[in-house]
């Protein structure tokens, strides 16, 4: 049966600081500039969570999306929205940069979603940063299919 891919859109507002107790005051200046601000500041974050599924010829219709929509919004939009990300336990020792907090996401939603639905998750942070995961290679099933095929 073939396959078709559904990417939905979500939002959520959060404040951050990047900054990590492993370098020092100057030395997080110089990695981060001025996200490394002592105020923090907040960015109105954009999700796009695409879902592979095959597609039913009676129906033509593959992924449930309210179904989506109520695992995303428990795992990551309630979580994250107006709040600060660095007081999230997920981020205690690991820095608040888009491409931890996408990672975050990934594993997040993957662990709700049958194995191989995930295809990618895309972070929109700001204007002119997108942020990308689709996964380590040994999650891939049409891959390891391959392997023994
Ligand atoms: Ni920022």
């Amino acid at each position: 049966m073939a396959q078709a891919s559904v990417t939905r859109r979500y939002r959520f507002c959060a404040a951050h600081r990047l900054h990590t107790d492993h370098l020092s005051p100057e030395e997080n200046l110089a990695a981060f500039g001025k996200c490394n601000n002592p105020n923090g500041h907040g960015h109105n974050y954009v999700v796009l969570v695409t879902v592979k599924s095959t597609v039913p010829t009676t129906t033509g219709k593959g992924v449930d999306l309210d179904r989506l929509d109520q695992i995303v919004g428990q795992q990551v939009i309630t979580r994250f929205d107006h709040h600060d990300l660095n007081q999230d336990p997920e981020f205690a020792d690991r820095t608040t940069t888009g491409e931890n907090l996408v990672l975050l996401i990934w594993d997040l939603l993957v662990k709700c979603l049958p194995t191989g639905q995930l295809e990618k998750v895309g972070l929109i942070e700001t204007r002119d940063n997108y942020f990308e995961y689709a996964g380590s290679m040994s999650q891939a099933p049409v891959l390891r299919e391959g392997r023994h095929g």
